[in-house]
């Protein structure tokens, strides 16, 4: 099996980090490796914000909790959502694993390819981060918080486009574990 397919097999979400700042020059591929993901009609529309500054990431930490703990669960609520709602209760919960960067994907709401291609560049940066011995762990809460002021103040701060929205985040670091893959489904099907 050649380098790149073994390391699309081989990478898995890291959700735990060892104390270790992201290096630069690590960071900088992650990134390139991203920017290069193919995009709709070409449109690079995308933005790509990385936080290593821990007053920021805690300060990231602490919106996600806020917002949490504004979101009345209802019956249709998953009940992943509902846990994480729960643990927003409490002042310490964490809800970015430690990770000692986190990159966030934001994109124009106009562009109609906008999640396809966040997606795109994400999972470049994914297999990027694997292979250069980085994990990473795709995280949706972030994304998934109703667009409030609390919110939306926060992403004015990192400077994010007001005409965008956060498509996907990740943590990133060097890991503390080596998960094993879930069982592969048998989705593949081929018509000769
Ligand atoms: C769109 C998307 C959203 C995800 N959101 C979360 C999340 O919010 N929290 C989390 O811990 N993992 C999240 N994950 C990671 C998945 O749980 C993980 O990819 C899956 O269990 C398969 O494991 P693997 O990545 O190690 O192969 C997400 C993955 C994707 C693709």
């Amino acid at each position: 099996m050649n380098a790149v397919l073994k390391n699309i097999i081989t990478r898995r979400s890291i959700r735990s980090f060892q104390d270790k700042q992201v290096l630069a020059e690590d960071l900088d591929l992650i990134l390139l490796a991203g920017s290069y993901a193919p995009s709709g009609r070409g449109l690079q529309s995308w933005k790509f914000t990385a936080v290593q500054n821990p007053q920021v990431l805690g300060k990231i930490n602490e919106t996600i909790r806020l917002a949490l703990r504004e979101v009345t669960p209802g019956p249709e609520t998953h009940p992943y959502v509902v846990r994480l709602i729960e643990k927003a209760k409490r002042e310490d919960s964490e809800f970015l694993f430690h990770a000692p960067t986190y990159l966030i994907v934001s994109n124009e709401v106009k562009n109609v390819n906008s999640m396809a291609d966040s997606a795109l560049a994400l999972g470049n940066m994914m297999l990027a981060a694997h292979s250069l011995g980085l994990g990473s762990c795709w995280l949706n809460h972030l994304p998934n918080l109703p667009p409030t002021q609390r919110v939306r103040s926060l992403l004015t701060e990192l400077n994010i486009p007001e005409t965008h929205k956060v498509f996907g985040t990740l943590a990133l670091g060097y890991p503390k574990d080596t998960p094993r893959a879930a069982e592969r489904k048998d989705v593949i099907h081929i018509i000769r």
